[in-house]
Formats: C-alpha cells, structure tokens, sequence
C-alpha cells in the first residue's frame, strides 16, 4: 500500500502518509486553555496510527475568538497546556503541528462579540454583518501576533506550525478578487492580494527560520470571480519559494452554506472529490501537499496517492468516527473500520457551539 510508505516533510520522516486534518473540537476551557478531554481525543488518534497530527485552528489574538470553547494561542499562559497536548502525540510516535487562524471577516458577533474584519466593507453572508475594512497598521499587528503565536507553539515543543489561508478566513478573504476591493498595496493585483499571507511567512521565516510552515489553502474557490487555478498554482510556487515546508489542500469557504460544502463535504460528493484540484498544484511544486475531502476508506486515500493527486493524505471526520482507523487500513488492527456517513453532525455541533461529538463514535 501507498499509504503505509514512509514519506518526508522537510527534515521530518513521517510513518507513512496519513495526517490528521485539523478540526475544532469545542473541547477547552472558555478561556481557551486544554483540557484532560482534548489531550486524550488527541492522544487516541495518535495511538492510532496516524503520522502526523495538524491540531485545531487557534486563534493568534483574544479579538478573533471563533468558538466559546476553541483553544487558544495567544498569550504565554497557554504555553503549559499546550506542551501537554504535544507531549500525549508524541508518547505515541506521532509529530504534531498546530493551526493558526484568524476568520477575519467570519467573525460573529454571536460568539464573544467578535467583531467581523477584512480587506474591505462587506457583509459576512452568514450573519448579515458588516465587516470593517482594516489599516495597514492592524494588518502589520495581525502579522506580529501570528509571529508570536508561532514562537510560544515552538516553545510548547510542536514539529511545526500551519498557517490557515484557506475555507474563506482572513487571509483568504485578501487573496480573493471577489472580497478584497482594497486600492492600497494590500488589494488589486495578484503581487497585493498575496501580499498580507506572504509577509506574515516572511516575518515568521526571520524570526523561526527552523520550524517548519505549513500553509493550508482553498485549491479552488468554486464561484464566479473567485480567483483561478492559475492563480493558486502562483500563489503555491511563490509560497515554495518563500520556505513553505509544505501545502496542505482543501477548497471553498465557509462563509455561505453553498461554499461551506467544498470544505466539508456532504455524503453527495465523491470521495477523494479535492483530488483533481489538488492535483495541479502537486505538479507545479516540489514541496509536499495533503489534501482533504472525503477519504472515508482507505482506498480512497490510495487513490489519491496512486493518481499523483498528493504525497498525503489529510483525514478528517474518518477519525472522529474511528481513531484507529490507520492501524485498521494497515491491518494492525483486525476490526472493521467504523465509517464516517458525512452526516456532519461533528460540524453541526461546533457551529451550534457546542462540544463536538460523532454518531458513530460513543467513546470520544
Ligand atoms: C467539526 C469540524 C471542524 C473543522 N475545523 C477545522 C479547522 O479548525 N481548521 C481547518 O482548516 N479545517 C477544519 N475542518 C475541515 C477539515 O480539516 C477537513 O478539511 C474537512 O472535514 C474535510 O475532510 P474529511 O472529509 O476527511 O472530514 C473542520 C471540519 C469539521 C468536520
């Protein structure tokens, strides 16, 4: 099988080809610190086999909180809990790496009463909001606490760091001729659109040139005036040239419920249905990619690796429903693998904030 082979990450050499994708959990404190639940749900999915783990996305500053209960990285005082999280992976010869995000203009007032920011005024289609355009000054702030955000994941002993560029949050939201209107060097051109994501990797590349980044963009956005395959191949290369360590694929955005579809796939489409996207940007790069979306048996992730589509494959909601999941597809394991339906409750629950559970899954 492909996906038992081991594969390279940068200086990294990962078991084989299964990474955990990165999904929110609901699982902390309300002020954002670990818990018991979120180190043993981690520590299983690494018991299982997994090669990596990319934990939840976590917030760089205390004003883009997108979940009661979402873990935090913003402050020194979460330095401790999360050194745990690391330390109940890597007992189970697991790497882990940590997301950081900030939602921008899906900010909702409904949740802390975040206020929504983006490139430009716009709605947030979800909530009706208005979004405040940002200063230069708060985009070069943004870029210093994504720098700081990175340092304390270093110090807590992480493998490396994802920015979150992708599924319609801030730096997406900049990226996008449909959102960003701005006539500054922050919008307009393909060089301005990239420019927050690429300096923000800059800064962090001076600061942290050792620690590994990992940058997770929409492949495609799946809209009209939404930026073209053309343009994410660019922007990939240009993110390789930058010391990305590696690209990690997933598509649309959750800013409407239609587009939302592309980042977490309904039980209507394909399985593995990110793999042609994906595809175009693995040929452009020599940097490693993942791609998300669908891989609900393990044959569909040897698809994905046998069609050149990926070097790895990021799984999801497969293992909300079944943590062992790898050691079954190995055969390490002799039980069938309980599968994921798409139901999407996992999901459901997290925007209804609440903790998120699976319908397949009773032990957690
Ligand atoms: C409950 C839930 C929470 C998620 N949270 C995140 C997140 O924090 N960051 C992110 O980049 N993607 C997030 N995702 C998207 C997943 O990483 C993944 O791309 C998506 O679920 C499709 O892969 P799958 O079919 O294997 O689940 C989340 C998905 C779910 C279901």
């Amino acid at each position: 099988m492909l996906l038992e082979q081991p594969g390279q990450l940068g200086a990294l050499r990962l078991k084989n080809r299964v990474v955990m994708a990165p999904m929110g959990t609901n699982y902390s404190t309300t002020d954002g610190l670990s818990t018991a639940r979120d180190k043993l749900y981690y520590a299983e999915r690494a018991r299982g086999g997994v090669a990596m783990i990319m934990t939840e996305a976590m917030v760089v500053t205390a004003q883009a909180r997108p979940h009661h209960n979402s873990l935090c990285c913003y402050h020194d005082r979460f330095i401790p809990g999360l050194a745990s999280i690391v330390d109940a992976i890597h007992a189970h010869d697991c790497y882990v790496f940590a997301q950081l995000n900030h939602r921008g203009a899906l900010l909702r007032r409904s949740v802390l009463n975040m206020e929504p920011v983006g490139p430009s005024p716009w709605q947030n289609p979800n909530t009706g909001d208005a979004v405040r355009p940002l200063s230069v000054p708060e985009l070069i702030e943004i870029q210093k606490l994504f720098v700081a955000s990175a340092r304390r994941l270093e110090q807590a002993g992480y493998d490396g760091v994802e920015i979150h560029a992708g599924n319609g949050y801030l730096f997406q939201q900049f990226f996008t001729p449909r959102i960003n209107r701005r006539t500054d060097r922050y919008g307009g051109s393909f060089d301005n659109r990239a420019r927050l994501l690429l300096e923000t990797i800059e800064r962090i590349k001076q600061a942290l040139p050792d620690f590994p980044l990992v940058i997770r963009l929409s492949a495609s956005e799946f809209v009209d005036g939404g930026y073209t395959e053309a343009e994410i191949v660019e922007l990939a290369q240009r993110l390789e040239r930058a010391g990305v360590a590696a690209l990690d694929l997933s598509g649309g955005s959750n800013e409407s419920p239609q587009l939302s579809k592309y980042c977490i796939q309904p039980p209507s489409f394909p399985r593995g249905c990110l793999g042609p996207y994906a595809k175009p940007v693995k040929q452009a790069v020599g940097i490693p990619v993942f791609v998300a979306g669908r891989v609900v048996d393990p044959a569909d992730a040897e698809a994905l690796l046998h069609d050149g589509c990926t070097d790895f494959v990021s799984v999801g909601r497969a293992l909300y429903a079944d943590p062992h999941w790898c050691l079954k597809a190995f055969g390490q394991v002799k039980s069938p693998i309980r599968k994921c339906i798409a139901c999407n409750v996992c999901f459901e629950r997290l925007t209804l904030e609440q903790d998120v559970a699976c319908v397949h899954n009773d032990y957690g």
